[in-house]
């Protein structure tokens, strides 16, 4: 196991609480829906380049606040999402609901779940997916997305793989603010073991508000993905092709090719 704690919490003069980061939903959708421009219109371009006929239903697996649901909404999509997290459920309903919106989003495990309708795109951008501890539950994700997206829709999948001949970033830091509430997030890593194939990624929001100040410490627990790994579990669902690869740039008109010292991928993956 590579052990890597070089980059704790440093010490802060405010309360410090241990806890899920997905049972703040207030603090997620600042954090990580202040700019969700790049990956809305990615999914967009994605429909005009790799779909046959203009899209108009969409679904998005781990939907967690549902920033991109939201917007997707706006933009006149019949939208809809599940997450494990009935804060993150109810904070995304709550949003659809005083927007005008269907209440789409429900409570439910994304490695065995079933929808009634079928949708056009599904999408799942920043590594949820790799939240999926086992083979098993892994490729019973792809497989009840295969039932959940029509022929010849898509999905977008986009996950950080864990290059084999560089070696991978181990830290991050970025900050967001609305009004009075400003936060800043690190995240870095605690341990990668990829024998086992589980790495565990701490992280905190540094809370900052007139009132009171907070950090809330979490860690994430992922399952690893080789740019190997990744392609034979995909082979192996028998129900995705993957026609192109991205990175997170999100730009329609620069695919990349992965090897093994490919970080970030969206795998753009068609339905058979
Ligand atoms: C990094 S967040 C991403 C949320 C959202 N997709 C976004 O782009 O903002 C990961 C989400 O995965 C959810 N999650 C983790 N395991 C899950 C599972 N087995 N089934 C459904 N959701 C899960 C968490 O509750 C959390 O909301």
């Amino acid at each position: 196991m590579n052990q890597n704690s070089s980059h704790p919490p440093t010490a802060c003069a405010w309360p410090v609480v241990d806890e899920s980061i997905y049972d703040h939903p207030k603090f997620y959708d600042l954090v990580f829906g202040a700019d969700c421009a790049a990956e809305i219109k990615f999914i967009l371009a994605c429909g005009e380049a790799y779909l046959t006929r203009a899209p108009r239903r969409m679904f998005e697996p781990a939907c967690g606040t549902g920033r991109l649901l939201f917007w997707l909404a706006k933009r006149g999509f019949d939208v809809a999402g599940l997450d494990l997290n009935p804060n993150a459920v109810d904070f995304c309903n709550a949003r659809l609901k005083r927007k005008g919106f269907p209440e789409t989003a429900f409570v439910a495990d994304m490695a065995d779940f079933k929808v009634r309708r079928k949708y056009d795109i599904a999408f799942n951008t920043i590594n949820s997916f790799r939240h999926l501890g086992t083979e098993k539950a892994a490729r019973g994700h792809l497989q009840s997305m295969g039932e959940a997206v029509r022929k010849g829709g898509i999905y977008l999948l986009g996950v950080h793989l864990t290059p084999t001949t560089v070696p991978p970033s181990e830290t991050e830091s970025w900050s967001a603010r609305r009004g009075h509430l400003s936060i800043n997030t690190h995240m870095w890593t605690n341990s990668r073991d990829a024998k086992s194939r589980v790495e565990r990624f701490g992280i905190y929001f540094d809370v900052h508000r007139p009132s009171q100040s907070l950090r809330i410490v979490d860690e994430l627990v992922l399952r690893s993905y080789t740019p190997a790994q990744m392609n034979r579990l995909i082979r192996s669902s028998e129900c995705w092709d993957v026609v192109a690869t991205y990175d997170f740039a999100y730009e329609i008109d620069e695919p990349i090719t992965v090897d093994a010292s490919t970080e970030d991928v969206v795998y753009v993956m068609r339905r058979r």
